[in-house]
């Protein structure tokens, strides 16, 4: 099989975006967009990807790892300019070489695949993957003599007012015989409207030597859209979240709300799973089967077991075991492990927490730094006291014990297995099995103190209208 190398071109500031973070960097659906471009690429056995960086290059070189080679371009003087960066890298290896922009962020590995194909079928030297748009205002023209073949392309700010009104335009993406691509690269010229290497000119320069230059027409716009400024981010993200929720929706999950339901690309949800409207699942994400994800919930980088309920509740780095539910308004932050079958009502925070089988922490509770075992009931509003200032401290409460209401747990505590807390203690003291703790100030009833309070004015008011 012929060698495959492929680069990707991320050195651009994307002034457009107006922004921090370096264009290439910014998320479309979980992931930057230079990551998608690189994720589709590495599906089709390359033999070398080498990504070209410029501003933010430790930035990009850390999101991308050692999945690609890096070349530094230096200085931004163009698109030509900066595949002669790779020169070093991939200059004398035979071979076909595809090149992809880092801000196309829809591309799939098909359309690669299709293009490799195409060029090696076409014997070309060349070959730039083409679509059709009624709006092809920024792209390059593709300019066809009369016989169809591929002349050159045509900058937006270079174009003639006949070149302009051209509807097919550069995708940005080619496939070219990698030694010819540098011989041609040599020669690229930078006196055009904005002083730039083109790379679009090498196809140019193949033509008037010639030699086979190609085009391959894909029919589906939309995936070649680029990405300059925050308009088409959000048009790029729509695209790719339709992509997302029709694969979950083919694989049997019920999205009530698509256009309404917003899915990172590495999520993975199993059958028969319903996610309502306004939920948001994030990065590493995996959710089982016959889950109901409730509305408006968020779920990020956390493993939801199948047959899980979930009420509009917020869930980072957690873990929810089988059959286990939530909400409505709670909170597992990370490292919660809520056990088989266990209930987190509402208004509950947890916080590296183990949380037994079956175990209850129904209403208004923080849990914190605590392991807790199988079948426990923890009252209402109960606190588990773990911070004092300085340092966290963990709690243990056993097997089959009982937390009443209102408690106060203050670690570092050990409650064993059948102990029973009476509801308003406050525990400093480990509680043996079998014991009940109670830890509270003695009621003490005073005779006919009301009278002395402002209420007991205010009740006689309205007691007296009401008499009337
Ligand atoms: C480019 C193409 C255009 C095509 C469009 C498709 C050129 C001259 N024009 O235009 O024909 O229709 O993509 O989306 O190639 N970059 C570098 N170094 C540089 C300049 C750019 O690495 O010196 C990178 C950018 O980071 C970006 C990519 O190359 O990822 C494309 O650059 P951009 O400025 O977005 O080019 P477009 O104007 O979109
Ligand atoms: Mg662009």
């Amino acid at each position: 099989m012929t060698a495959r190398y492929a680069i990707i071109l991320a050195a651009g500031k994307g002034t457009r975006m107006k922004s921090k973070l370096y264009k290439v960097l910014h998320p479309v659906c979980g992931k930057s967009m230079v990551d998608h471009v690189l994720t589709q690429i590495e599906k089709n056995d390359m033999d070398e990807v080498v990504t070209i960086v410029g501003h933010g290059a430790e930035k990009v070189e850390e999101t991308l790892g050692d999945r690609t080679k890096y070349a530094l371009q230096a200085e931004q003087l163009g698109t030509g300019h900066a595949v002669l960066q790779a020169k070093d890298i991939l200059g004398d290896k035979e071979g076909m070489t595809i090149i992809a922009c880092g801000d196309t962020p829809l591309f799939t590995a098909k359309t690669f695949a299709e293009l490799f194909q195409y060029h090696e079928s076409k014997g070309a030297v060349a070959t730039v993957l083409t679509a059709h748009t009624d709006n092809p205002f920024g792209y390059g023209r593709i300019i066809r003599n009369d016989i169809g073949i591929v002349e050159k392309i045509v900058e937006q700010k270079d174009a003639t007012k006949e070149e302009a009104e051209v509807t097919e335009i550069n995708t940005g993406v080619y496939c070219f015989d990698n030694q010819e691509l540098f011989k041609a690269l040599a020669q690229v010229k930078n006196d055009n409207a904005q002083g730039e290497y083109y790379l679009p000119d090498v196809m140019e320069i193949f033509q008037k030597e010639g030699k086979v230059v190609a085009a391959y027409q894909m029919k589906n716009f939309e995936e070649s859209m680029g990405v300059n400024d925050r308009l088409a981010l959000s048009k790029a993200t729509k695209v790719m979240q339709r992509r997302i929720n029709e694969k979950h929706m083919q694989n049997g999950v019920t999205l009530i709300d698509p256009d309404n339901t917003y899915i990172d690309i590495d999520v993975e949800i199993g059958s028969d799973t319903v996610i309502e409207p306004g939920v948001y699942l994030k990065g590493k994400t995996v959710i089982g089967s016959d889950c109901i994800i409730g509305a408006h919930s968020q779920i990020k980088d956390s493993i939801i077991e199948d047959g899980v309920t979930v009420t509009s509740s917020l869930i980072e780095e957690a873990h929810m075991r089988q059959n286990s539910d939530i909400g409505p308004y709670s909170h597992l932050r990370p490292l919660a492990d809520i056990g088989q079958g266990a209930h987190i009502g509402n208004f509950v925070e947890v916080k590296k927490a183990t949380i037994g089988k079956n175990t209850k922490v129904g209403h208004l509770t923080y849990v914190g730094d605590a392991t807790l075992g199988k079948e426990i009931n923890i009252g209402c509003g109960t606190t588990f006291i773990n911070y004092d200032g300085i340092n966290k401290h963990h709690t243990n409460v056993g097997d089959y014990s009982f937390i009443g209401s209102g408690s106060n747990i203050i670690a570092p505590v050990e409650i064993e297995d059948h102990a029973y807390v009476a509801a308003g203690s406050t525990i400093t003291d480990d509680v043996k099995a079998h014991d009940m703790a109670i830890a509270r100030g003695r009621q003490v009833n005073k005779k006919g103190y009301y009278d002395r309070y402002p209420v007991a004015q205010a009740a006689a008011k309205t007691e007296a209208k009401e008499e009337k």
